[in-house]
This record gives C-alpha cells, sequence and structure tokens, in this order.
C-alpha cells in the first residue's frame, strides 16, 4: 500500500473523470403501441402521437431486477475488456425492489467471484428514477475522491416498470443500463455547474410492497417534473455563470450541442425542451430580444409557477423550439420510443442512442446536458462533455463503435400481441414474490448472453442462469452476429486488454 501511495501522488489527482464505456440491456419481447390503443379501446394516436411511444419492452417472468442488472453489467465488461479485478467500486441504481435487505450490488458479486476481488465499495441507491444518477455522483466522487485506489467504478442502473392498466400502462418499460467510470474518459461530467432540487412530493410512489406497481398521480408528476426542470436550469445558469469564461455569452439552449431528459414518454421530453426555450425568454433582457422571439411578446409577462399546463404557452414554445428539439435532443429519444420508460435507466438510455447516431467529430468537445428527474422528488441537471482525444483508437471513437449495433437489436425484437402482453402482467401480478416458484417463461426468446431466474426456492433465494452468447434462435441470431462482432471491435490487443481503456493506476503500480 505505501508504494501505491507514492505511485498516486507522482500521478496527482485524476482528471476528466466521467464515463468511459457504456452498455445498455433492454428486453427481447415488446408490444406495439399502436396495436394497445386499439387493444385497451382508446383512440388512435393516444399512445403514439398524444405521449410520442412507439414499442413498449416487457419482460416474462423470467427476468427480474437481478437478472437485469447481471446482463447489463456482463454486457459492460465482455466489451470494454476493464477486467473484474481492476474494479475498485460498484453502484446500484433501482427502484424495483424484491428484497427490503439483500441489495442488487450483491448479486452482482457473484460476476466477480472468479476474480477474486471483494474488495469493492458502494450499494444501491433508491428513488424512483433518480436513483441511477445518484450512483453515477457517487461512482464520480469517489474517483475525485481521498478515498480513491486508482480502480474503476461501475454503475448499473435497472427497472422493470409496469403500471396496474389504465391510462399509465403505456408508459412502461423496461432495462439496464452498465456504465465504467474512471479518469480520461470519453463522455467527462463537468465540476462546478451540477445542480439539485430535492422536495417532499407524493407524485409517484410505491407504499404497496406486495406490488410491483405503483401509486401515480399522473397531471402532479408531470408537474413536478417540469417544476424540477425549472429550479434546475435556474441553478445550472448560476453556476455556470461562476465558472465561464468571461467572454462567452450567459446560459442559454445554445451553450448545449445535444440536450438530454429522463424520459417517462416522449411527448413530455418535447415538451420539456420547450419549456427550458421558454425559460430562456423570460431570461433574456428585452432590448436584447431578438427576431427568434417575433410574436411571443405575450408571453413576457408569465410566470414559470403559472404554466405547467399553459396551453398557450406550450403550444407556443414547441413551434419556436422544433429546430433545436431535432437537433439537441430527438436522437437521444430512440431507446425511450421503442423501449418505453425504463424508470432508472432512461436518461442514460438516452445517452446511448445519442452516442448511437453521433460521430466522433459531432461528439468531441461538446456538452451533452442532461437531466435526471426521480418522482417523490429527487432531480439534477449536469453535463457532460465530449472528450477532445478523436483519433482512430480514442476511448470516444470505442464508445461510438460500441454503439453501432444499437438499431439492429431493437429489430431483432420479437413483437408480442397485447392480449399477450396483458396476461404476462397478469403471471406477474399473480406470482410477484411467490415461493417457491419456478417461472413458466419461455428462455429461447431472450437475446444471447442474457441472465433468467431458474426458479425461488422455499426460502425466497433466487438462482439464475446465462442464455448461451451464441444460439441458434432466428431471432436473436443478428444480435448474436452483433455482439460478437461489436466485442470484437473493443478487443485491441489480447496480451493487454485494457491498452484501449485509460489505464487504472493500480493495475499499473501492481505490475511495477
Ligand atoms: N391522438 C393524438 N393525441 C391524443 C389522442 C389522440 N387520439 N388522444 C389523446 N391524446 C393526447 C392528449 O391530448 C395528451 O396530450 P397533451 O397532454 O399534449 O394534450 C396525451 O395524448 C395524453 O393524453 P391524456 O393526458 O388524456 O392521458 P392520460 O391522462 O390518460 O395519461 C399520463 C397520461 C398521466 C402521463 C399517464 O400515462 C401516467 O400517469 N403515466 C405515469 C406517470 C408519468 O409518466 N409521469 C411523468 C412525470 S413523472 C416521472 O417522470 C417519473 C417517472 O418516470 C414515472
Amino acid at each position: 500500500m505505501p508504494s501505491f501511495r507514492s505511485s498516486m501522488t507522482e500521478r496527482g489527482w485524476p482528471q476528466d473523470v466521467g464515463i468511459i464505456a457504456i452498455e445498455v440491456y433492454f428486453p427481447s419481447q415488446c408490444v406495439d403501441q399502436q396495436q394497445l390503443e386499439s387493444f385497451d379501446g382508446v383512440s388512435q394516436g393516444k399512445y403514439t402521437i398524444g405521449l410520442g411511444q412507439t414499442k413498449m419492452g416487457f419482460c416474462s417472468d423470467r427476468e427480474d431486477i437481478n437478472s437485469l442488472c447481471l446482463t447489463a453489467l456482463s454486457r459492460l465488461m465482455e466489451k470494454s475488456q476493464a477486467g473484474y479485478e481492476n474494479i475498485g467500486r460498484l453502484e446500484v441504481g433501482t427502484e424495483t425492489i424484491i428484497d427490503k435487505s439483500k441489495s442488487v450490488k450483491s448479486v452482482l458479486m457473484q460476476l466477480f467471484e472468479e476474480s477474486g476481488n471483494t474488495d469493492i465499495e458502494g450499494i444501491d441507491t433508491t428513488n424512483a428514477c433518480y436513483g441511477g444518477t445518484a450512483a453515477l455522483i457517487n461512482a464520480v466522487n469517489w474517483v475525485e475522491s481521498s478515498a480513491w485506489d486508482g480502480r474503476y467504478a461501475v454503475v448499473v442502473c435497472g427497472d422493470i416498470a409496469v403500471y396496474a392498466s389504465g391510462a399509465a400502462r403505456p408508459t412502461g418499460g423496461a432495462g439496464a443500463v452498465a456504465m465504467l467510470v474512471g479518469p480520461h474518459a470519453s463522455l467527462v461530467m463537468e465540476r462546478g455547474v451540477r445542480s439539485s432540487h430535492m422536495a417532499h412530493v407524493y407524485d409517484f410512489y410505491k407504499p404497496d410492497l406486495s406490488s410491483e406497481y405503483p401509486t401515480v398521480d399522473g397531471k402532479l408528476s408531470i408537474q413536478c417534473y417540469l417544476s424540477s426542470l425549472d429550479n434546475c436550469y435556474s441553478t445550472y445558469s448560476r453556476k455556470f455563470a461562476c465558472i465561464k469564461e468571461a467572454s462567452s455569452p450567459p446560459m442559454s439552449l445554445s451553450q448545449f450541442d445535444a440536450m438530454l431528459f429522463h424520459s417517462p414518454f416522449c411527448k413530455l421530453v418535447q415538451k420539456s425542451l420547450a419549456r427550458l426555450a421558454f425559460n430562456d425568454f423570460l431570461n433574456t433582457p428585452k432590448e436584447e430580444l431578438t427576431q427568434k422571439y417575433t410574436g411571443l411578446e405575450a408571453y413576457r409577462e408569465k410566470k414559470l409557477e403559472d404554466t405547467y399546463f399553459d396551453r398557450d404557452v406550450e403550444k407556443a414554445f414547441m413551434t419556436n423550439s422544433t429546430e433545436q428539439f431535432n437537433q439537441k435532443t430527438k436522437p437521444s429519444l430512440l431507446l425511450a420510443t421503442q423501449v418505453g420508460n425504463m424508470y432508472t435507466p432512461s436518461l442514460y438510455g438516452g445517452l446511448v442512442s445519442l452516442i448511437a447516431q453521433s460521430t466522433v467529430e459531432s461528439l468531441s468537445g461538446s456538452r451533452v446536458g442532461m437531466f435526471s428527474y426521480g418522482s417523490g422528488l429527487a432531480a439534477t441537471l449536469f453535463s457532460l462533455k465530449g472528450s477532445l482525444d478523436r483519433g482512430p483508437d480514442s476511448a470516444l471513437a470505442k464508445l461510438i463503435a460500441s454503439q453501432a449495433d444499437l438499431q439492429c437489436r431493437l429489430k431483432a425484437r420479437t413483437e408480442i400481441q397485447p392480449d399477450v402482453f396483458a396476461q404476462t402482467m397478469k403471471l406477474r401480478e399473480e406470482t410477484h414474490h411467490k415461493a417457491p416458484y419456478i417461472p413458466v417463461g419461455d428462455t429461447k426468446v431472450l437475446f444471447p448472453g442474457t441472465w433468467y431466474l431458474t426458479h425461488v426456492d422455499d426460502l425466497h433465494r433466487r438462482l439464475y442462469e446465462r442464455h448461451s452468447l451464441s444460439t441458434s434462435n432466428v431471432a436473436t441470431k443478428a444480435v448474436d452476429v452483433a455482439y460478437t462482432k461489436e466485442a470484437s471491435i473493443s478487443l485491441p490487443n489480447a496480451s493487454n486488454p485494457l491498452s484501449s481503456l485509460p489505464q487504472p493506476v493500480l493495475s499499473n503500480s501492481s505490475q511495477q
């Protein structure tokens, strides 16, 4: 340890801490939202146009929060080749609680057994959809702290978002994201601007521990989301003014090359971008109002807190910000519209969607705004900066290459009829917390490499197996090919698999 400490001192404190690699997992089954409209007997367009949703991913009884996170973490570790022995912190963010004591993190530790690494800080964090952001902040803080020992941190966030049948059900989804965090990152968390808004509200919560379903006040939840956005943007802008160069303009949407939001449903995200445009409009001194705001003068006297459901303001600023939405936000909604609300990973699914549609040139040096919202409530606005290293072997280039198969994976899903989806939800309701229990869901439909539940014993202990990485199943074959191909993109050099990644200090110093 003393030699390690001196090595740390020589190297100084870590720079450019943030996300080095990222992986997403979503279920191999989905239901079409247009078909769901017919099945639910609502007017055509309510889910697809009104909410902006295309398909919704869902899990059979074969998957739970542990299996989702096992799958995402396995994917990240295999594709990044970071090495289980090089992880010093593992954080989990989730609101899908299946055990009031045993953490998901402790279940994930089985993946570390072969490496012998048990010296791993971090545990689960829960507050609705915010847990993943709390976990990411913890991970970044650890790497930047005096407690850092030179290894990577990993953040895993996952959830199964299911609602009782009714208005909220089409806003469900499921998935998990795993992120490798460390210095010299591809996407660096900007310092000094991170802004939060926390308050006590009952907008969406899960008081019934025997059910997977939340208690939701839909309208209040939207108001809380938008007011949190206003608050975070205002505080972020104030902090930005303190760190910006004197010559650069004050905070406005133009400072962000991309603006990502937690996405309960895509229409709310478009309204949120418009909300920031409305904030910018109100923040612009009257004498500096440009042509851009022609025709909007009537809204100068409006107050933010009176306009959460003001249709005129909403419409005017959605129209005003259409171009900004198309440029800065729409690309990030690919997973949100195709999979639905993943709760904690929703914002990070947005990041994966953006990465998959970016080039090194477009992402390098760009500022990505990230708004995280968890009901109850907890919200943070932070920003990531794309690394300036844009070489073909740079971490940023590898990050982008790692998501090249995203569209292909989405297309490889099996579309399930709404009545079968409804039966699956019923089965989950009836078997939730049942012990002993042997799941009945078909494992053959799972994507290669998916972890799944084999049984729950009479002591409620849950056992998992992993679906083969190669499979003869036709539906998932495309993913299998893409997964193998992409995995090899990240394998730079068999003798030194870490050479493509920023080197963890501990592994270097222990090699010396
Ligand atoms: N064609 C086109 N649009 C249509 C339509 C049609 N045939 N029928 C209805 N619409 C539109 C409506 O006009 C409405 O759009 P606007 O709000 O822009 O006017 C939209 O479709 C939805 O219709 P309703 O408002 O009537 O929908 P609803 O009240 O039945 O349910 C909901 C909507 C409240 C969001 C509900 O789905 C819900 O409770 N969802 C869960 C809660 C949620 O997601 N809250 C978001 C903030 S909280 C959060 O972010 C945390 C989290 O992840 C849960």
